[in-house]
C-alpha cells in the first residue's frame, strides 16, 4: 500500500457524537450529555481493514454509524472521498449509501422476520430504483450464491436459516450495491464459533474478490488480529491508540489497549502460562458528562504505579463517585496469568 492521499478513503477528523439527557414532563430541558464519541480521528485507506476494539459501551458502534451516515455528528467532519458527509442533504445521503454499507451485530433482529429473505437482499435494488422484476430477482440469487447460500430458498423466511446463514443475508444485502467501505459492527459476536471462523473467512475471500474496505468491530480481540491490517483501540469515545496490528500486538503503547490485548485468549498453552494479564479493577468512568484525567501517558501510567502502590485499589463504588476518575491508569494492577487468575 502506497499511503498516498490517492488511497485515503475514509477521514474522521475531531468528530464528537454526545446524545443529550433530557427530563422534565411538558418542557424537556437537557440535563447531561452522553459522551458517546469524544474526538476521534481515524483514517481508512483503500483496501485496507481497520479493527476496532474497546469496551462495551466505549462508542465503537455510535462511531460506526455516524461513519456510515446514520447519526449526524456533534461536531467534526468525516470526510469519504475526499468529500464531507457531515453535511449531507437526503439525496446526498442516499447516493452516499450505496458506496457505504453496515453488517450489523444480530443477524436475528437485523432481518425482517415477515419478509422473504430475497426480497430483503433486494431491498436496495428496489430503494434505488436500480432493477425489478426478473432482473431483480436474478441479481438477488447471484448475490446469495456470492455468498454460499442457495439461490433456491429465495422465497424463504429468515427463521429458515441458521445463524450463520442468516448473517450470510446480511452480507449479501450489504454488498448488493457493491458497496466501496463495509462497516461491519461485531459480525460474527453472536454466532457459534465454527461458523464465525466461515462468516470471516467468506468477509476476507470477498475483499480480495471484489477490493472492499472493511471497518471492522468485534470484541473478540483474535478475529480482529485476524483479520486486521491495522487496530484502533477506543476508550471511552475516544482511540487511544491506533496502530498496524502486528506492531499493536507485540508492543501496545497504551496501558488500556496493553490490558485488552492481555485479556485475549492464547492458543499456545506455554504461551499462554508466560503471558502477563493484566487485570482491571474497578469501572470504566461513565461516558455522562466525563471530567477526564489527562490521557494515560507512560509518564502518568508510571506515577498512577507508584500511587497504586502506596494505596490500594479503589472499589468501583469508590472510583464511580470520583469527580475526576484516571482513566483506567491507577486502578490496573498486573497479575501473572494463572488458571485461577483468569476471570
Ligand atoms: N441513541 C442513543 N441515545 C443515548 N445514548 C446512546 C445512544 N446510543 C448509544 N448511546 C450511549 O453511547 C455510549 C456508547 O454506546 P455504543 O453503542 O456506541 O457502545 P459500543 O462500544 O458499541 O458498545 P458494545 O460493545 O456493547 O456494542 C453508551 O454509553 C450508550 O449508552
Ligand atoms: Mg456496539
Amino acid at each position: 500500500m502506497s499511503g498516498g492521499q490517492d488511497d485515503l478513503l475514509v477521514s474522521v477528523e475531531g468528530v464528537y457524537k454526545h446524545f443529550p439527557i433530557r427530563q422534565g414532563i411538558v418542557f424537556k430541558r437537557e440535563i447531561a450529555r452522553v459522551h458517546a464519541v469524544d474526538g476521534v480521528d481515524l483514517q481508512v485507506r483503500r483496501g485496507e481493514t481497520l479493527g476496532i476494539v474497546g469496551e462495551s459501551g466505549c462508542g465503537k458502534s455510535t462511531l460506526a454509524r455516524c461513519i456510515t451516515g446514520l447519526h449526524p455528528v456533534t461536531r467534526g467532519r468525516i470526510l469519504f472521498e475526499g468529500a464531507d458527509i457531515t453535511g449531507l442533504s437526503k439525496a446526498g445521503l442516499k447516493a452516499f449509501r450505496r458506496d457505504v454499507q453496515m453488517i450489523f451485530q444480530d443477524p436475528y433482529g437485523s432481518l425482517n422476520p415477515r419478509r422473504r429473505v430475497g426480497s430483503i437482499i433486494g431491498d436496495p435494488f428496489a430503494i434505488h430504483g436500480l432493477a425489478d422484476g426478473a432482473d431483480r430477482k436474478r441479481r438477488v440469487q447471484e448475490l446469495m450464491e456470492l455468498v454460499g447460500l442457495n439461490p433456491e430458498h429465495y422465497n424463504r423466511f429468515p427463521a429458515e436459516f441458521s445463524g450463520g446463514q442468516r448473517q450470510r443475508i446480511g452480507v449479501a444485502r450489504a454488498l448488493a450495491l457493491r458497496p466501496k467501505l463495509i462497516v461491519c459492527d461485531e459480525p460474527v459476536s453472536a454466532l457459534d464459533v465454527s461458523i464465525q471462523a466461515q462468516v470471516i473467512n467468506l468477509l476476507n475471500d470477498l475483499q480480495g474478490e471484489l477490493g472492499l474496505t472493511y471497518v471492522f468491530i468485534a470484541h473478540d480481540l483474535s478475529v480482529v488480529r485476524h483479520v486486521s491490517d491495522r487496530v484502533a483501540v477506543m476508550y471511552l469515545g475516544r482511540v487511544v491508540e491506533s496502530a498496524d496490528g502486528e506492531d499493536l500486538y507485540r508492543a501496545p503503547r497504551h496501558p488500556y489497549a496493553a490490558a485488552l490485548l492481555s485479556a485475549a485468549s492464547v492458543a499456545d498453552p506455554d504461551e499462554a502460562e508466560r503471558a502477563e494479564r493484566i487485570v482491571l479493577i474497578g469501572d470504566v468512568p461513565s461516558p455522562v458528562d466525563p471530567r477526564r484525567a489527562a490521557a494515560s501517558t507512560p509518564a502518568a501510567r508510571r506515577r498512577a504505579s507508584a500511587a497504586s502502590a502506596r494505596t490500594p485499589s479503589s472499589s468501583p463504588a469508590r472510583a464511580t463517585r470520583r469527580p475526576t476518575p484516571p482513566p483506567a491508569t491507577s486502578r490496573w494492577s498486573r497479575a501473572s496469568a494463572s488458571p485461577a487468575g483468569r476471570p
